[in-house]
């Protein structure tokens, strides 16, 4: 299994991290996780230009561009003859003596990416998981696809702790995003979840979804809910690369968080008739 470290195909075992990588000592970097079907990167384009996104809104320089990058992972894929798994790539910063502010412009981004077999959580999508509710405790540029993730990953093992997949977390009352997906509530036949703001990842695979939604007229709404819309939701779900569309059946009780929540059973306990409608769209899209 290759990976690949600064634009070369290596052994894993055969390169350096800098102890003062800035990704290393601050987390100032930024990444992406691309899902790997039959070998083909899935919504490549979307998520390469998610990340150059990314490295703009922090004010970071990528060293290749979009096609040099693109071909970089293609190789990658084929080296390591992935058939489904996902591919992880990120950027930091660079490399130099630790200083909050930004090193000189003779520093350099360090990249590496790896690749993954990852299987489908088939089991899981077909009989839905467990859900728990938390305070949202992240910053203000959760649009950002930042290598500091220390609020999603308090938020996450919040719900490992209870036996749950999945945090979901809220704003003063408002349902932003999972730790690491997208939320979405139906109620009514319509699709709601919290609008691509500054406040949440604008994932790929929400868009997807909205995406299908638009095509097969299912109406959607992009606004913000609340708690209490949540738990009297007929269907929850959320999404993400790795996760796809995940039907939430129960909420656990959160001991922490202010809001004083019975274990909840959505809808009858098992996906419910859109969620599952919508995974059976999500397949098409993937073969
Ligand atoms: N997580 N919101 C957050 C906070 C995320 O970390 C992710 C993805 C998503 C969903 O985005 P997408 O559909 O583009 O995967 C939403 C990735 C998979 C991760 O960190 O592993």
């Amino acid at each position: 299994e290759k990976i690949i470290f600064n634009g070369e195909l290596v052994e894993r075992t055969g390169i350096n991290i800098d102890i003062e990588d800035r990704g290393y000592q601050f987390g100032d970097g930024i990444y992406e996780v691309i899902r790997v079907y039959n070998g083909k990167l899935f919504t490549k384009e979307e998520h390469i230009k998610r990340l150059y996104e990314s490295a703009e809104k922090i004010s970071m320089e990528l060293p290749y561009d979009r096609n040099s990058l693109e071909e970089q992972l293609e190789n990658l894929v084929k080296e390591n003859q992935l058939k489904t798994g996902i591919i992880y790539l990120q950027f930091t910063r660079g490399v130099a003596m630790r200083a909050h502010g930004f090193p000189g412009d003779d520093v350099v981004p360090v990249f590496i990416a790896y690749t993954r077999e990852v299987e489908r959580p088939e089991s899981s999508m077909k009989n839905g998981v467990k859900g728990i509710l938390v305070d949202d405790i992240r910053w203000l540029r959760c649009d950002i696809k930042s290598l500091n993730l220390l609020g999603n990953i308090l938020a996450k093992q919040e719900a490992a702790n209870h036996g749950c997949f999945e945090a979901i977390q809220h704003r003063s009352n408002i349902v932003t995003e999972g730790s690491s997906s997208n939320a979405f509530v139906i109620k009514n036949g319509e699709l709601w979840t919290h609008p691509a703001t500054n406040l949440i990842l604008n994932g790929i695979t929400r868009r997807v979804i909205l995406d299908i939604c638009k095509e097969q007229g299912i109406q959607v709404i992009e606004k913000p809910f609340t708690v209490d819309e949540l738990l009297d939701a007929d269907e929850i779900f959320i999404s993400s690369t790795t996760s796809e569309i995940m039907p939430i059946v129960q909420l656990a009780k959160n001991t922490k968080s202010d809001i004083l929540l019975n274990e909840k059973t959505i809808g009858d306990g098992k996906p419910g008739q859109l969620t599952r409608k919508l995974q059976e769209l999500f397949e098409k899209e993937i073969e």
